[in-house]
């Protein structure tokens, strides 16, 4: 299966090696596409790729092309995902899927009418604490959750935001410290959690850095069973800490982090469920070039076996909208001073 990547920055770098260690699997880095000519030479020359191109018109009309890796700027996630899905080409798109609902339900139509496959990034449902904390909510281990939490704590100095013209912005980024770190811990404690929300309050601000969007945000979310999430999320926070969520229960607790879990403590010591085994270790939370290629390994090899076996992959499109929902809500909430009815 022969992929190419569209957009050779940052993120493209965990592409290419996730690519790399799925070789022999049958995936195939094929092709790479930047606008910015020499950033897609250095790149295909680093990972060994024949097939150069400089616009994406021109990717799309590669017959031989089969999965497009979308590792552009935010903002232009539908634009390519829409001209991938046309073509008649499955896609893997990194997080947010897009920066608002609508652009999101675009992409959701094309996709659907198209029959390709889709999968979006968001590597932290892979980690199998994330996964046990799901199961033992869906079987009601935790007893009544009352209360949750994600902590998501980044650091990203102005040199970050410098690097690259879009970051930071509203039209490319879409917010900040929210929707681009935190939305992976908001996508994750809500996909966790798996209740249906009623109300949200958010204050968003721009305390520390030169950028148009928010650094630093807290949001307090309630349930339509009643019961309360707070969110709070930033690049402030020197230097910068292992996400943290935190699911309250009156028959347990559970408190974990980016590197394993913190608090697994159940009422019924006798039975209590077994420690989940193993991680994966997600990174990025000091910066955005430390983010491991685990989650990614297994979201691309899950499209590829996806598209042979004509199923849905593990996140499709439909499946990956919620956070930035969320998020967009905090920002108005934010903007209004109003509790919002989700
Ligand atoms: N999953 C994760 O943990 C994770 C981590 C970092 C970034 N991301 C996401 O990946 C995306 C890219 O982020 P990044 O940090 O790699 O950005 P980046 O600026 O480092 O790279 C983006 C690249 O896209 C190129 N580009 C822009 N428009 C293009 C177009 N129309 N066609 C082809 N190339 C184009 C730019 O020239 C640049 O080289 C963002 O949506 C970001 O949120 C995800």
């Amino acid at each position: 299966m022969n992929f190419a990547i569209v957009g050779c920055g940052v993120i493209a770098e965990t592409h290419g090696k996730a690519l790399k260690m799925l070789e022999a699997e049958g995936c195939k880095l094929y092709a790479v596409c930047d606008i910015v000519q020499e950033k897609a030479e250095k790149f295909a020359e680093k990972y060994g790729v024949g097939v150069i191109y400089y616009d994406d018109e021109s990717v799309m009309q590669d017959s031989n092309i089969d999965v497009i890796c979308v590792c552009v700027p935010s903002g232009t996630h539908g634009l390519i995902c829409k001209m991938a899905a046309q073509a008649g080409k499955h896609i893997i798109c990194e997080k947010p899927m897009e920066i608002n609902e609508q652009k999101m339900a675009e992409i959701t139509n094309v996709v659907e009418k198209s029959g390709i496959k889709m999968q979006c990034v968001f590597q932290r449902r892979l980690m199998p604490t994330a996964q046990a904390v799901k199961q033992l909510i869906c079987e009601n281990k935790l007893g009544k959750i009352c209360l949750a939490e994600a902590q998501l704590k980044y650091y990203r100095d102005q040199a970050y935001y410098d690097s690259a013209g879009w970051r930071g912005t509203w039209k490319q980024d879409g917010g900040g410290a929210l929707m681009n770190q935190g939305v992976h811990g908001v996508d994750l404690i809500f996909w966790m959690l798996d209740k249906e929300i009623d109300t949200l309050y958010g204050k968003a601000e721009t305390l520390a850095r030169k950028i148009e969007v928010e650094d630093t945000a807290t949001a307090l979310i309630q349930m339509k069973d009643r019961s309360l999430c707070v969110i709070q999320s930033a690049t402030t926070a020197y230097p910068g800490f292992s996400t943290t969520f935190s699911v309250y229960g009156e028959k347990g607790t559970v408190i974990f982090n980016d590197s394993g879990i913190l608090e697994w403590t159940f009422i019924d010591k006798e039975n209590q469920p077994p420690r989940p085994e193993g991680n994966i270790e997600i990174g990025g939370s000091k910066s955005n070039i430390d983010i491991t290629i685990d989650g990614h390994i297994i979201l691309l090899r899950d499209l590829k076996e996806a598209i042979i076996q004509n199923r849905a992959p593990m996140i499709p499109p439909q499946d990956a909208q919620l956070a930035v929902k969320v998020i967009c809500s905090i920002y108005q909430s934010s903007k209004t001073g109003k509790v919002i009815q989700f």
